[in-house]
């Protein structure tokens, strides 16, 4: 089957996951969620997405033979992190972007404080949900994943790669900077995503560190593509603005490289990831696809 079909599949298969956790009913503990914020919980999470960081962990614990199910609530934490940190992203006081996924951004279909709000709550409803019972039998493996992701989005992963785009927009960012930031900002998810299917897996230190590899070089690759294709792809094609990181002075390695130069470097980053692979056999043929379907994407 094709890798992008899988894609697809995967990402209609997941979306009733991700709305059964975004249930007004679901949200009102310990009281009633105010139905405007449960409202543009869903508006950021529902519908258009990719769902690659939540397929990441599934296929990862499928290297070790983990079902579907047993990986679900791990990648449904993933992604909810990921939409809240898309939420804020496109916040006026960030890249200031109109559209996501096909749609008005939060704050345009909601307003600002709503949608600094919602941000917030789809960030601590992934926690709520790792730290579930359902996210693992084993309380220790749970606490590792809480861990995981915590960090992953923490000063030292997401939002701080977050902090280092904006300063980078001020000017005078070195390579290694755009790499670092690149890796914080995109790469750390998704690095997090891998290691958590690979701890519901199981893993022993040396495949846990194999796929460590092969997150950061797929995580590396992620941003680089993002970064192309905001400047080859229309709005229409990716369903947010174009052309924007030129036009918001974003320090990019495209930028600094050309088109054919970052072109190459995706391939590097690419065979990079693939090669971590090499200690596993057709179990991670999975993560092989993902790793080619992120220099081929075209959305
Ligand atoms: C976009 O991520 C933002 C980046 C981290 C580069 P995706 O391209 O995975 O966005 P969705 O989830 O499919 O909308
Ligand atoms: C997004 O990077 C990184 C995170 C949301 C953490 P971008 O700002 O390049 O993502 P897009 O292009 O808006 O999706
Ligand atoms: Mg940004
Ligand atoms: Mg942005
Ligand atoms: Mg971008």
């Amino acid at each position: 089957m094709p890798a992008e079909l899988d894609i697809a599949d995967f990402a209609a298969r997941f979306l009733p996951q991700l709305e059964a956790c975004l249930l007004t009913q679901k949200l009102s503990e310990p009281y009633a969620a105010p139905e405007a914020l449960a409202a543009a919980m869903r508006h950021g999470a529902l519908n258009g997405g990719k769902r690659l960081r939540p397929l990441l962990v599934v296929e990862t614990a499928g290297v070790f033979d983990m079902p579907e199910a047993d990986a679900m609530p791990a990648a449904v934490a993933v992604e909810l992190v990921h939409c809240f940190s898309l939420v804020h992203d496109d916040l006026p006081a960030m890249d200031d972007d109109d559209l996501r996924r096909g749609k008005p951004t939060v704050h345009k279909a909601f307003d600002e404080a709503t949608a600094i709000l919602a941000g917030d709550a789809l960030h601590s409803r992934a926690f709520a949900i790792l730290a579930g019972d359902r996210a693992h039998p084993d309380p220790s493996v749970r606490m590792a994943l809480v861990t995981e992701l915590a960090m992953a989005a923490g000063a030292g992963g997401m939002a701080g790669g977050q902090q280092r785009d904006l300063e980078g927009e001020r000017g005078g960012f070195s390579n290694a900077d755009i790499a670092q930031m690149q890796m914080m900002k995109t790469g750390a998810l998704i690095r997090a995503a891998v290691r958590m299917g690979a701890l519901i897996g199981g893993a022993a230190p040396d495949a846990m560190a194999a796929l460590t590899l092969y997150g950061e070089a797929a995580g590396r690759a992620f941003q680089l593509a993002d970064d192309i294709l905001d400047l080859t792809a229309t709005p229409e094609q990716m369903g947010k603005a174009t052309h924007k990181d030129d036009a918001r002075n974003k320090p990019t390695l495209l930028a600094r490289i050309g088109l054919d130069a970052a072109q190459r470097h995706l391939g590097d980053h690419i065979h990079r990831a693939i090669s971590a692979l090499s200690v596993f056999g057709h179990e991670a043929d999975g993560l092989r696809a993902i790793a080619r379907y992120f220099a081929v994407r075209d959305k």
